[in-house]
């Protein structure tokens, strides 16, 4: 696969990020930083703005405060959303298409026709998440949740991104799947793409292994390698409690 190599992947920064719906204030000032093959797990409470702050970074929605670039420089939604993939939570495949049109359809807006280029690098996505050519020609309704759900990564990694956004990847899987989607970060880590995963998965989490981010009614409460094993911050103790019991 012809990823970009690592010095040529740009840096994400967003810099005190704030989103409100309607009167409540959802994101108040995230500011976080994410290099070039990096790997960084979130982790909150259902509702804190996990997903909202993913539809931020990728373009979906915009901010009504502060800034996302790319190596410094501000982007317009639409590179964003064409330079940094989102994996949705609960997947959001379009209903219509079989796998192989969810994987050609956003090559094939980019570009006027996709090429025999596009669809092999979509049967090499399709086949690193373990997704059987048998499967190529069914619509998402006749997939099962996983299988949908590993259709949702590889669409994500059809733009080539630069970056990817998970949110809750392993929901719909087993544990033997949830290791495959582990190795499958770790590749696209290896080939320098910079990756968020939201989970509330916490035996994924501590499988991935890496800088963890809690965020706690719209704010980041604290950033850490050791944030799973060693949380300092009262807050990440409690929710870390609440998580076990
Ligand atoms: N499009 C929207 N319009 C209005 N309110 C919204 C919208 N999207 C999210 N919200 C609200 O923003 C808050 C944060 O939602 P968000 O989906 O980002 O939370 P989350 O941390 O991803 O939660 P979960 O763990 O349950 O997925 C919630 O109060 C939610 O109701
Ligand atoms: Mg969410």
């Amino acid at each position: 696969m012809s990823y970009p190599q690592i010095d040529a992947v740009p840096d994400l920064r967003a810099e005190l990020i704030s989103k409100a719906y309607g009167s409540i204030q959802v994101l108040k000032g995230i500011s976080l930083h994410l290099r070039p093959a990096e790997l960084v797990c979130m982790i909150g409470s259902s509702g804190c703005g996990k997903s909202t702050l993913l539809r931020c970074l990728n373009g979906l929605e915009p901010v009504d405060g502060g800034s996302i670039t790319l190596d410094g420089a501000p982007v317009s939604p639409l590179d964003l959303r064409r330079r940094v993939g989102l994996v949705f939570q609960g997947f959001h495949l379009f209903p219509h298409l079989d796998v192989m049109g969810n994987l050609l359809l956003a090559p094939g807006l980019l570009r006027p026709e996709f090429t025999k280029e596009d669809t092999d690098y979509a049967e090499q996505l399709l086949a690193r998440v373990g997704v059987s050519p048998e499967l190529f020609n069914r619509r998402p309704h006749q997939l099962s949740g996983g299988q949908q759900q590993r259709v949702a990564i590889a669409r994500a990694l059809a733009l080539r991104p630069d970056a990817v956004l998970y949110d809750e990847p392993t929901s719909a899987l087993d544990p033997e799947r949830t290791a495959d989607v582990v190795a499958l970060i770790r590749d696209r880590q290896q080939e320098g793409l910079a990756q968020i995963v939201v989970t509330h998965d916490m035996p994924f989490a501590r499988a991935l292994a890496c800088r963890t981010i809690h965020l706690d009614h719209g704010e980041v409460v604290a950033d850490a390698a050791d944030l799973l094993t060693a949380p300092r911050d009262e807050r990440t103790q409690r929710f870390l409690r609440a998580c076990l019991a």
